[in-house]
């Protein structure tokens, strides 16, 4: 597993349809998205060009499986949020989420040199909170019923992890 700054020749039909899924949108603002090859173009050409924010693909074996991706960077707060997805589902359950986090911190730490990372969850979203929790964050807070999703309201839990 590797992680890079996505380009715009990794935008595929592959990349497009992983919004289909929705397993994959299930947790996610992208389940009230409409996707396309030139939308996901555009997206990725605004984050090339936007100081704030850094887009790396998840790669496996040269293949884009998911994205993972740093926003408001230039903070005097010194700090980010991070979010992810792993698109492509025979990618999941094998530790790429979490190294992905892993590689993440890492960067954010030792070369954008930043003092702290965040994110937000849905409460149901359990892998995704035991990726943020086994990569050392902790939960500040829990939001009521702050997110609509799947029709339902759900709690979103915000983690923290201060370097
Ligand atoms: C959330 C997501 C990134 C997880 O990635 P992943 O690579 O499958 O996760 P990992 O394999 O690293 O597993 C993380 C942890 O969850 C556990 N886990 C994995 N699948 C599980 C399952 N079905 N049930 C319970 N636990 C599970 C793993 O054992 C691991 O815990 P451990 O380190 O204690 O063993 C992926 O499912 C995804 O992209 N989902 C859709 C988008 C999304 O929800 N993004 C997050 C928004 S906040």
């Amino acid at each position: 597993m590797e992680i890079r700054t996505l380009k715009l020749d990794d935008v595929s039909e592959d990349y497009v349809s992983w919004f289909s899924d929705k397993d994959v949108i299930k947790y996610s603002d992208n389940q009230y998205k409409i996707f396309s090859l030139d939308g996901q173009r555009d997206y990725v050409k605004n984050c090339l060009n936007d100081k704030n924010i850094l887009l790396f693909g998840i790669f496996v074996d040269n293949k884009h499986i998911g994205n993972i991706i740093l926003n408001g960077i230039v903070s005097v707060h010194k700090r980010a949020e991070v979010s992810y997805l792993i698109g492509d589902k025979y990618y999941w359950g094998k530790g790429i989420g979490k190294s992905a986090v892993a590689r993440v911190i890492s960067l954010a730490k030792q070369d954008l040199k930043l003092n702290k990372l965040f994110a937000g969850v849905a409460k149901n979203n359990i892998v995704s909170r035991k990726i943020l929790e086994n990569n050392g964050f902790i939960l500040e807070g829990i939001r009521k019923n702050h997110l609509f999703y799947n029709n339902i309201f759900e709690d979103q839990y915000d983690y923290g992890l201060v370097f």
